[in-house]
């Protein structure tokens, strides 16, 4: 059984076949009407969402299935402090594929351990947001054609802003792709993926001012800081307003470059840069819901039988058990019953297995 916790849990060529199907259901929705009749989709979202959800429930109803839906964390027992391995032995009886958004960094890759059925993590906490990374590939296939040798430039919150660790992952693995980072120095991208595209040789550069980097730039990622990550209002205020591109900014950048943003928007891009035609924050959000029922065919393809009360399965080759517990507030095993605790080695250092930060 497949699940979707990182963005390279898809090989290449798998990523591949998922982004052509995501064209051809785009081209020829009617022919993928009927396909999920009689399957049902569980979307468990215990933290708020606009796009992801309703995209997801606009697939498997275009797909011909049904959908069983959670919407928020105080709408179900997670509420009444039910774990996310009991959810999932739970859920995974009534359902044929779920798509869970939690609050909790790692909460994807505790949910797979018991999940019945194929999961997949449609935002977990600060940490990665993959089923968006395939919203922003296939964006950025129908509108430039290629991946390879693109210069791609990620504004605003690196930090917690969960679409850009993802989409760094998924595409530092194109040739000759270049990452311009530009943020305020408190929002930097955390240790993980930063030491990943070390590791791998990727080209990345920094640049304070979004002005200075504009005339560069194939592809432009901008994003929201991140209100609810903030343990500290008064350093939200302080950064919020960093990063604002508009009309004068835009008159900077090369006539082909290609706008993109996960949303929702607060302020950081003007109204009127909607109307410049390399805007394509809005088609982007369409290319998701048809990127889904990409999704959702290929994990219902590949799933088995169900095994019903199955055991959980067990750690993955590259985690350890260990007896070190993980600093970060917001790691699923703060709070997660019964969790194992595991380590995965990034050269000399050990990292949580669920939140990937530095033990
Ligand atoms: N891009 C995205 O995840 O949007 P929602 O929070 O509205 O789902």
């Amino acid at each position: 059984m497949k699940h979707l916790v990182s963005p390279l849990d898809f090989s290449v060529p798998e990523l591949e076949s998922l982004l052509a199907l995501g064209e051809k259901i785009m081209d020829n929705p009617e022919q993928y009407a009927h396909c999920c009749a009689g399957k049902k989709l569980a979307t468990l979202f215990f933290e708020p969402s606009t796009r992801t959800r309703l995209s997801f429930e606009a697939a498997m109803l275009d797909l011909g299935g049904s959908v069983l839906s959670v919407s928020s964390a105080a709408s179900s027992s997670a509420s009444k402090g039910e774990s996310i391995a009991d959810t999932m032995r739970i859920v995974g009886n009534y359902a044929d594929v779920i798509a869970m958004r939690h609050y909790q960094e790692g909460a994807a890759a505790q949910a797979v351990r018991y999940a019945l059925c194929p999961v997949i993590n449609a935002g977990d906490g600060g940490h990665l947001h993959p089923t968006q990374t395939l919203t922003d590939l296939l964006t950025i296939r129908r509108k430039k054609g290629k991946f390879d040798g693109l210069v791609i430039g990620l504004c605003g919150d690196l930090k917690y802003g969960r679409t850009v660790h993802s989409l760094i992952r998924a595409m530092m693995r194109y040739d000759n792709v270049r990452f311009v980072l530009i943020h305020p120095r408190e929002l930097a991208l955390p240790s993980y993926i930063e030491n990943e595209m070390r590791a791998k040789g990727c080209a990345f550069e920094y640049y304070e001012r979004l002005e200075d980097a504009m005339d560069k730039l194939d592809v432009l990622y901008m994003t929201r800081v991140q209100q609810e990550r903030f343990a500290d209002r008064d350093e939200y205020l302080r950064l919020r307003d960093s990063y604002i591109l508009d009309t004068a900014k835009m008159a900077l950048a090369k006539a082909d470059m290609i706008v993109l943003h996960p949303l929702p928007r607060v302020n950081e891009i003007a109204p009127d840069v909607d109307d410049d035609p390399r805007a394509c924050y809005f088609y982007q959000a369409l290319c998701g819901k048809f990127v889904r029922m990409a999704l959702i065919l290929t994990l219902l393809e590949e799933a088995g039988e169900k095994t019903l009360g199955a055991p959980a399965r067990p750690l993955p080759a590259n985690a350890a058990l260990t007896d070190r517990v993980c600093s970060n507030p917001t790691c699923v095993t703060q709070t997660e019953q019964g969790i194992l605790r595991a380590a995965v080695k990034d050269g000399q250092i050990e990292r949580c297995y669920y939140c990937e930060h530095e033990l």
